[in-house]
């Protein structure tokens, strides 16, 4: 790719470092392609789009985003077809809820121009980080922070806009064990749960290690006011199939708009099952435990896609979930969606954007 092809200029590597890279043995978050897109915001605007070799940055100590949080990311996923092209799965969601997120924390907007194009020219650049491994993509990471070397407590001046990418295989290794978490909380309502805000996953932490210390890979949250309703699994959002309807708690302010999630329960419609988008409590979940009705559960996330839920933990108790084998509406739309995004199927509703090299 010559440099004049791109709209947003760019400075290239050298020298890929692409042989660093085992497509059969893809560690999750460890290794980052040759470039990453970089914008500024200042004196009211977005400036100077360009990409660079990915790598550090000098920050002042004083980085307000280091101090208060105003920092919130994105993942997005590019995959291979079987004729070597680049796919792009459903970047304009993302790209509507970064500024989503931006607005909840007091940031500026991103104009789309500058996260589309930016995917775009990276993609082309960095084409052979996308692995054509099958269940392995690049994952791409837009994140914005404030920048103002300031450490009173305000909204920053000024923002930095950055696209790094990294090529990943599966998020986790195993079906899962999760914990029903009854103290701690991850949002309440009229907080930013809804954002992708850096702060939401600092504070998750905590809970998450002490639940791990107890045997348990990953929490699921419940409500702040009462712990009876579930919201999310650990970073994911959670369904659950019972007596063969598929459920989830409905998106809030306290509930992440998983773009995973939207795709799966517009898959599972357009396959002909019944979907519920309603408060699912604590209690409806042991009681369909008991009754030999919770069928399937599992978690949907951009990293995870979708994470099969072996074992519920609650109260004393360890519900073990019947085999992933037999889990007939999350194994048909996880193998769809494999399909859909690397072009091996139909993709009824426009979501995948192809990336001409
Ligand atoms: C995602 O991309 O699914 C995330 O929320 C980020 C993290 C779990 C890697």
């Amino acid at each position: 790719m010559s440099i004049d092809m791109l709209t947003i200029p760019a400075q290239c590597v050298t020298q890929s470092r692409i042989e660093e890279l085992d497509y059969n043995n893809i560690e999750f978050g460890k290794i980052f392609s040759d470039h990453m897109l970089v914008a500024d915001y200042k004196d009211g605007a977005w400036q100077n789009p360009q990409i660079l070799p990915y790598g550090p940055m000098d920050l002042s100590p004083a980085t307000s985003a280091l101090h208060y949080g105003q920092a919130i990311f994105e993942g997005m996923k590019a995959y291979r077809d079987a004729n070597g092209d680049v796919l792009l799965f459903r970047p304009l969601d993302n790209f509507n809820r970064l500024n989503l997120s931006a607005e909840r924390m007091c940031m500026p907007a991103l104009p789309e121009d500058i996260f589309m194009q930016g995917l775009e020219q990276l993609l082309k650049l960095d084409a052979a980080w996308v692995p054509p491994t099958a269940g392995c993509a690049l994952y791409l990471r837009p994140f914005m922070f404030a920048t103002d070397n300031f450490i009173g407590v305000r909204p920053s001046d000024t923002y930095r806009f950055i696209i790094f990418s990294c090529p990943v295989g599966a998020y986790y290794g195993q079906p899962l064990k999760v914990a029903i978490e009854p103290n701690y909380v991850r949002s309440a309502e009229g907080g930013a749960g809804f954002a992708k805000a850096a702060g939401n996953y600092g504070a998750a932490l905590l809970p998450a290690r002490k639940m791990q210390e107890k045997g348990y890979h990953q929490l699921i949250w419940t409500d702040a006011k009462e712990h009876k309703y579930i919201e999310e699994s650990g970073t994911m959002n959670v369904m659950f199939v019972m007596d063969g309807k598929l459920v989830t708690p409905p998106v809030s302010t306290t509930i992440l708009k998983g773009i995973t999630r939207n795709s799966v329960l517009t898959l599972a419609r357009d396959f002909g099952y019944t979907v519920e988008e309603r408060k699912v409590s604590v209690d409806e979940i042991v009681a369909a435990h008991k009754a030999g009705k919770l069928q399937e559960a599992f978690g949907t996330g951009t990293a995870a896609t979708i994470a099969q839920i072996a074992t519920i933990h609650y109260n004393g108790e360890d519900m073990d979930l019947p085999a992933i084998e037999e889990r007939e509406i999350s194994n048909r739309i996880s193998a769809e969606l494999d399909k859909i995004k690397t072009g091996q199927s139909p993709d009824p509703h426009n979501w995948v954007q192809r990336i001409s090299l």
